[in-house]
């Protein structure tokens, strides 16, 4: 049937792969902003708290789940499971995983195309083409579905090349580039005048607000959305991880990466945004909070640059080239989802089952467009908000109460055979098997 699987070809390779999927969006413009609209440094030490308590079992049971199996989502929740009910909940869970997965990249892609058409709009004015300039950054629909398409268009060019070839070659030459440019921006935006007031706002914990349920449910959102859990990203990266592989430990350095990456971000964004204020720029919204949504980075901060002189264009060209490198090691986790499953259980090839599936996302992504009002916001709370913390809680069960607990240490032993004597399997079982449903179970109904 299907052509044989791809597996990472080194440690290094997954870890840029997985934290690329983990860092994008949700990381350097997410976070940042709900952190400072949260307490600043109390939203910080519960996300702390949250990432590694919640996040991380919840994570390891999907990269363990897709280890196992060594399959897409549906195959593999249906090779744990025994019984004809279980295996038919494991077809459900897997199918919406992968539709709630393609859903989040068409809006994914849309907010994506955004950062491309804003990474060249500092290119056309230092060419001094201004109407060039102007139309690349108002919001219209021919603008959005132009990019939305070429977004697309460099995701299904990396998808069709495979695993080792597209995922894992793009994801080791994008990540370190984008490290080096968020430690860029973030030493020279800190000599700004303005700078100092963001990053107390950023790090000064308010920890009055410590105890708002709202604070919580935005951590764990955040911490979800931001590992990718919940919709089988993780886990078909899992499955192409070698079987000599030390899943907790790499599993760690993933949840590392992202925290640490996210928490850098802030570093940049808060500093950034009060160095708008110094220069002018106004960052607070009606209601009196920072403004946070899409006007804080197609408006804020592209204002911020205008107003730096000369090295704005160049800071701008640095910064939107980061958003895109950050989206563009996401959306292509997201169309792996599909495409595995395609190639896995329809016998499609590879390349064809990329534009195939990619194309129909794009033209999702184009009605959205066109009807961005209605839409938008509607498909962004439906996956994001309803169905990835159910798809989670479904996947703890899966992990801890359907899955046989011998076959998991098993799988968990072949690249750790002293996990039984470690704290990981201490407390890990207890925590997705109890823990974390629960607590999902929680926040949710919050
Ligand atoms: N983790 C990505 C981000 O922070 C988003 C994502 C969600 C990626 C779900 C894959 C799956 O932007």
């Amino acid at each position: 049937m299907a052509a044989p699987r791809g597996e990472f070809t080194s440690r290094f390779g997954f870890l840029m792969a997985a934290s690329g999927s983990a860092v994008g969006l949700g990381n350097i413009w997410g976070f940042p902003t709900n952190a400072a609209s949260n307490g600043g440094a109390a939203f910080l030490f519960t996300y702390l708290i949250l990432a590694f308590a919640l996040a991380y079992p919840a994570l390891m049971a999907e990269l363990i789940i897709g280890r196992y199996a060594r399959a897409n989502a549906v195959t593999a929740l249906r090779t744990i499971s025994s019984g004809n009910k279980t295996r038919l909940a494991a077809l459900l869970v897997g199918f919406t995983g992968i539709v709630t997965v393609s859903f989040i990249l068409s809006f994914y892609g849309i907010v994506s195309g955004w950062m491309i058409a804003f990474f060249f709009d500092p290119i056309a004015r230092l060419l001094g083409a201004s109407q060039l300039s102007a139309w690349l950054t108002a919001d219209a629909v021919m603008r959005n579905s132009l990019f939305v398409v070429l977004f697309m268009l460099l995701t299904i060019y990396i998808i069709s090349a495979g695993v080792k070839e597209g995922i894992e070659k793009w994801a080791s030459r994008l990540m370190p580039s984008l490290i080096v440019i968020l430690l860029l921006l973030i030493v020279y935006v800190l000599t700004l005048p303005g700078a100092m007031d963001g990053l107390r706002a950023y790090l000064i914990p308010d920890f009055s607000l410590i105890a708002d349920p709202s604070l919580l449910v935005d951590a764990m959102g955040q911490a979800f959305f931001s590992l990718s859990l919940g919709v089988g990203t993780m886990l078909i990266y899992g499955s192409y991880i070698s079987s000599k592989e030390n899943l907790p430990t790499i599993g760690s350095l993933v949840a590392l990466l992202d925290v640490g990456i996210a928490v850098l971000a802030g570093m940049l964004i808060l500093p950034a945004m009060y160095v708008a204020l110094a220069n002018g720029v106004e960052i607070y919204d009606d209601a009196g909070g920072l403004i946070a949504g899409p006007g804080l980075i197609v408006s804020v901060l592209p204002s911020l640059f205008t107003t730096m002189g000369a090295i704005g264009v160049f800071v701008a060209i640095a910064f939107f080239a980061l958003m895109t490198i950050a989206s563009l090691t996401s959306s292509i986790s997201m169309l792996e989802v599909p495409v595995a499953y395609a190639v896995e259980h329809h016998g499609l090839e590879r390349r064809r089952a990329a534009i195939l599936i990619g194309s129909i996302i794009t033209v999702i992504s184009l009605i959205i467009v066109f009807n961005f009002d209605p839409l938008f916001d509607l498909v962004v709370t439906v996956t994001t908000e309803v169905s990835q913390p159910l798809l989670g809680f479904a996947f703890c069960i899966f992990a801890a109460w359907i899955w046989q607990r011998s076959e998991v240490l098993e799988e968990i032993k072949q690249g750790c055979p002293e996990v039984e004597s470690g704290i990981f399997w201490k407390i890990w079982p207890f925590y997705v098997k109890f823990i974390c449903p629960v607590a999902i179970l929680v926040v949710y109904f919050q």
